[in-house]
Parts: C-alpha cells; sequence; structure tokens
C-alpha cells in the first residue's frame, strides 16, 4: 500500500489534516489504532479559537458546530470574594470563542472523512515508522490480523504524546523540554444547567475550580485535586459541595454522567519534524488544560502543515515544510507560556507559602484593574493570529509530493 501522506492517529490533528490535504487534491491515509467508539466518546476540552472554528468551517465539518456551539465572549475570574468579568470582543478588538466539545469535532471529522476522504482505519495498530531520512518513509502496522506497511512520501505523527511518531525524532537530535505539576483535575460531566452563562475560573484556598459546560442543560465541571486522586474518594454529593464553596455559589445539581481524573503536565519535543516525518499535535506538545489550548494549537499545526504540503504540490518547493517546526514552535512556546501562567496563577500548589497566594491575588487583582493586563490574557485565550498560514489552499487536482 502507497499514499502520499501517511497519517498516524484519528484524533482531531490527524482527520482535519486528511480533511485539509483532501481539500487541497492530497491523498492519505489515516491509522487510527482505537475503535471508531472510543475516539468519539474520548471526552477533552470544549473551547475553540475563532481560527478553530474558522478551519472547520473551511473543510465543511462546520454545520453541526454552527447549530449547537454556543459563541461566548468573556469569561470570568473569581477570586478572594471578588468576581470579575474579561470581555473578549472589547479587549481583543471583537474576539470570541466557541463552545463545542472535542469529542463532537472528532465526531464530525470521522463522518465526513468516511463520506467523501481518504481511508480512516480503526483498530490499525502502528509498531514503527521506518525511513524518516528516506524518500520512501513506512508506517509497519497491525490491521485486521495482518502484519501490514504503508510506504509514504512523507508521513505525520498525531498520535499523541504515547505514540510512536516521537520515536522517529532520533534521540541524539530530540529534546524534551517537560514540567509536571503537583495537582490534577477532577472532571464531571452533569446534566444540570450551567451555573451561568459563561465559563468560571476560580481561585480559592481550597483549590481551584472551573465550571464549564456543552450545552444549556449540560454542565463540565473540575475541581483541582492531588495527584494520584481515585474518582472513587469523590461521591456525587462531596463533588457538588465542593463547587459550591469554591466557585462561591450553590450550583444547579443533576445526574452526574462521568466523572476522571487528569493529570496535568507541560511538554515540548523539538524538533517536530525528522527527514519526511512530522509531529503534529500532542505527539508534539502537551499543554496543561488550564485555558484550554490543546487543540486548538493541534488544529494551528496541522493548518500550517497542510499549506505546506499543498504549496509543494503546487510550486516543487519544500520551503513551508522546511520551516515547519520553527513556525510551530513559536506558537506552541507562546501557548506553553499562556497554561502554565493560568494554571501556576489560578491552583494552589500544595507547598505554596503565604507569600505565593498573596502573589496570585496580586497578578489577578492586576488583570482586574489594568485593561492592558485582562487584554493579554484575552488574546491569549481567543487565540492570536494564526498569520498567512491560515489561509486554505486548494488545488483542485490531485498532487504528487516528490520533491
Ligand atoms: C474546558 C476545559 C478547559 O481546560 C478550559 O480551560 C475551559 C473549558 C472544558 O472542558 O469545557
Amino acid at each position: 500500500m502507497h499514499t502520499t501522506v501517511g497519517i498516524i492517529g484519528g484524533g482531531p490533528a490527524g482527520l482535519l489534516l486528511a480533511r485539509l490535504l483532501h481539500k487541497a487534491g492530497i491523498d492519505s491515509v489515516v491509522l487510527e489504532s482505537r475503535a471508531r467508539s472510543y475516539v468519539e466518546q474520548r471526552q477533552r476540552a470544549g473551547i475553540l479559537e475563532q481560527a478553530t472554528v474558522d478551519v472547520l468551517r473551511s473543510v465543511g465539518a462546520g454545520a453541526r458546530m454552527d447549530r449547537e456551539g454556543l459563541v461566548h465572549h468573556g469569561i470570568e475570574l473569581r477570586f478572594d470574594g471578588r468576581a470579575h468579568r474579561i470581555d473578549f470582543p472589547a479587549l481583543t478588538g471583537g474576539g470570541s470563542v466557541m463552545v463545542y466539545a472535542q469529542t463532537e469535532v472528532v465526531k464530525d471529522l470521522i463522518a465526513l472523512q468516511l463520506a467523501e476522504g481518504g481511508p480512516l482505519l480503526f483498530h490499525a495498530q502502528v509498531h514503527a515508522v521506518e525511513g524518516a531520512d528516506t524518500d520512501r518513509p513506512t508506517i509497519r502496522f497491525a490491521h485486521e490480523g495482518r502484519e501490514q506497511s504503508l510506504t509514504c512520501d512523507y508521513v505525520v505523527g498525531c498520535d499523541g504524546f504515547h505514540g510512536v511518531a516521537r520515536h522517529a525524532v532520533p534521540e541524539v537530535l530530540r529534546r524534551t523540554y517537560e514540567r509536571t505539576y503537583p495537582y490534577s483535575w477532577l472532571g464531571i460531566l452533569a446534566d444540570a444547567a450551567p451555573a451561568y452563562g459563561e465559563l468560571i475560573y476560580a481561585h480559592s484556598a481550597r483549590g481551584f475550580a472551573l465550571a464549564s459546560m456543552r450545552s444549556p442543560t449540560v454542565s463540565r465541571l473540575y475541581l483541582q485535586v492531588p495527584n494520584g486522586t481515585d474518582p472513587a474518594e469523590w461521591p456525587d454529593a462531596r463533588i457538588w459541595d465542593e463547587l459550591d464553596a469554591r466557585l462561591d455559589q450553590p450550583l444547579v445539581r443533576g445526574p452526574i454522567t462521568a466523572k476522571s481524573v487528569l493529570p496535568m503536565r507541560s511538554s515540548v519535543t523539538e524538533p517536530m519534524r525528522h527527514g519526511r516525518v512530522f509531529l503534529a499535535g500532542d505527539a508534539a506538545h502537551i499543554v496543561p488544560p488550564t485555558g484550554a489550548k490543546g487543540l486548538n494549537l493541534a488544529a494551528a499545526d496541522v493548518i500550517v502543515l497542510a499549506e505546506a504540503f499543498a504549496h509543494l504540490a503546487a510550486t516543487g518547493s519544500t520551503q513551508l515544510l522546511d520551516t515547519y517546526s520553527d513556525t510551530c514552535l513559536r506558537r506552541v512556546w507562546r501557548a506553553e507560556h499562556f497554561s502554565y501562567f493560568m494554571t501556576t496563577t489560578l491552583h494552589a500548589d500544595p507547598a505554596q507559602s503565604t507569600f505565593d497566594t498573596r502573589l496570585q491575588l496580586s497578578q489577578l487583582e492586576r488583570i482586574t484593574t489594568s485593561p492592558h493586563a485582562a487584554a493579554e490574557l484575552a488574546e491569549n485565550y481567543v487565540g492570536l493570529p494564526l498569520g498567512p498560514a491560515l489561509r486554505s489552499g486548494g488545488h483542485g487536482t490531485t498532487a504528487r509530493l516528490r520533491a
């Protein structure tokens, strides 16, 4: 089997890349290790930046998002008995975000890919990527009980932090920058009306809490918990009581339909390319969830990459592929800083002193009193502009990519 671009991983990065390449007339094959039902049910964040919304519309995956998604023009910060709204349009010249769950994005992209795209194989277990620095990189995988090889012009690893693609960058050339945090999140989905029309990020002496939503009748709520927490330690009533205390507001309670613990980690692997193997999304970088940058960064990576492949197909030049890693890493490091900032400003580190707490409160106070400080948060939250890479390149013909 041969394809132009072999894509490892059928999460949002891999599926969106396949759609963008399809639009540009470039063929691809997507290999996903899990079942379709698993991928479609995996709970992830739910905030889309404008650029992510735009690219989903441009690949034809915007219809349900535009019907069911909720446009948000701000968030609320709560701390020290106070509440302060961050007004996105006023602070960013018209910016906003869309509340639409990553799981729904994935369902929409899978349906499109199966209806009118190249092959998308589920239960395809990739063992290895060989020949990254040859002109015929090969993906070895098992599917339906048979060992198979997919030769490619290029390979893109969208298979996450624990995937095999990262290992195609030789260890001597790979640099990983990491940070772990001394807390996790307990996340729940509940059939209960959201607390408030917008998201609430709460700093409290008891720890961080976040009130988000999935629809006018479904809430998505998070509590900071110690690392190693077993969700069984948190019966429903304890969760609601703790949310009420940290958010300083009694929530509407309803049946909890999902409960899980998420670790918090920051990580960047450089470079995001070796030879003809490229990394995108969580395969190259992880952000802690605070600020919901993970999916948006993955979308930004594949927008840049699809434009680089389209440029190669149209001109024969690898120039944009050659700058892919540097282009993406600038945005990655900005989002890493923002996610770290939101995380460390809002959470209670178990080792922190009262001095550290006063610094957090001073920073939050600054955001509420200075439009410049608030704009810095708002601009990062709604997403920084993508530049020319946002242009979607459609060429209409089947393109060959032998550079
Ligand atoms: C959600 C998750 C986040 O990490 C965040 O900052 C905002 C919202 C969510 O799942 O809805």
